[in-house]
């Protein structure tokens, strides 16, 4: 690409699923495989950008030149997030957080006995939502995974989280969503403009995204 259209911002991008453990080898988590969020990371760094990607557990290689924190838990995301949060200049929140962990979680693994089993669940910290109320300067672009009401539900979220940019995307629509090396996002902005983008690899959403904050950032 060449251009360096990124260089002096400071991006923080987060990426894949959370694990919410049970016992010392049981989780919840969801089928996120950070692909996204390591293509927003790379594409940042290749237009200049100083990149800290704060991301939960992948099979992706770390990428070079990009600073990198591994974290499991939703807390633990929020932790990380929250200590780099104040320097940065955009934060791109591509993570499947789990929106629920066990509410206890067993310091020694859990024996199976006879008949059924029920988990209780304790509400995790909707981390954008946090840093939407505590944003000054910073830039702050969510993601939306949903299938169903997508456009609106993602409108919902960006008022709610107090967004600058949400990346909606339709989980359910083939080439796009978990696991797939494609995507077909639509981009929306606090304006209220929508662009669909056509389905594309993941590293070029990544780059027609960083295109629309470009024009935000500037
Ligand atoms: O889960 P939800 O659809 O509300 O996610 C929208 C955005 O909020 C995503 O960018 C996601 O990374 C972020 N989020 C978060 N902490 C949560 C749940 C979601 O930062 N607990």
């Amino acid at each position: 690409l060449g251009k360096h259209d990124f260089a002096g911002k400071k991006i923080l991008v987060t990426a894949g699923p959370t694990r919410e453990y049970l016992d010392p080898i049981r989780f919840l988590t969801n089928r996120s495989t950070g692909t996204m969020g390591y293509s927003l990371a790379k594409a940042a760094a290749c237009r200049g950008a100083a990149v800290h990607l704060v991301t939960g557990p992948t099979c992706l290689a770390d990428p070079l030149g990009i600073k990198i924190t591994k974290v499991e838990s939703a807390r633990e995301m929020q932790a990380a997030v929250e200590e780099i949060f104040p320097e940065m200049d955009i934060v791109i929140k591509t993570a499947a957080v789990a929106d629920y962990r066990p509410k206890i979680t067993a310091n020694q693994k859990i024996k199976k006995k006879d008949g059924d089993l029920s988990l209780s669940l304790a509400r995790n910290p909707d981390i954008l939502l946090e840093l939407g109320r505590k944003k000054k300067h910073q830039i702050l672009v969510g993601f939306a995974a949903e299938t169903e009401s997508l456009l609106e539900y993602a409108q919902e979220k960006m008022i709610a989280k107090n967004l600058d940019l949400i990346v909606a995307n339709n989980i359910k629509e083939e080439g796009a969503g978990f696991g797939t090396t494609t995507n077909i996002v639509t981009i929306i902005t606090k304006e209220g403009q929508m662009h669909r983008l056509p389905q594309m690899t993941k590293i070029d959403t990544a780059h027609a995204i960083l295109d629309h904050l470009r024009m935000l950032a500037e």
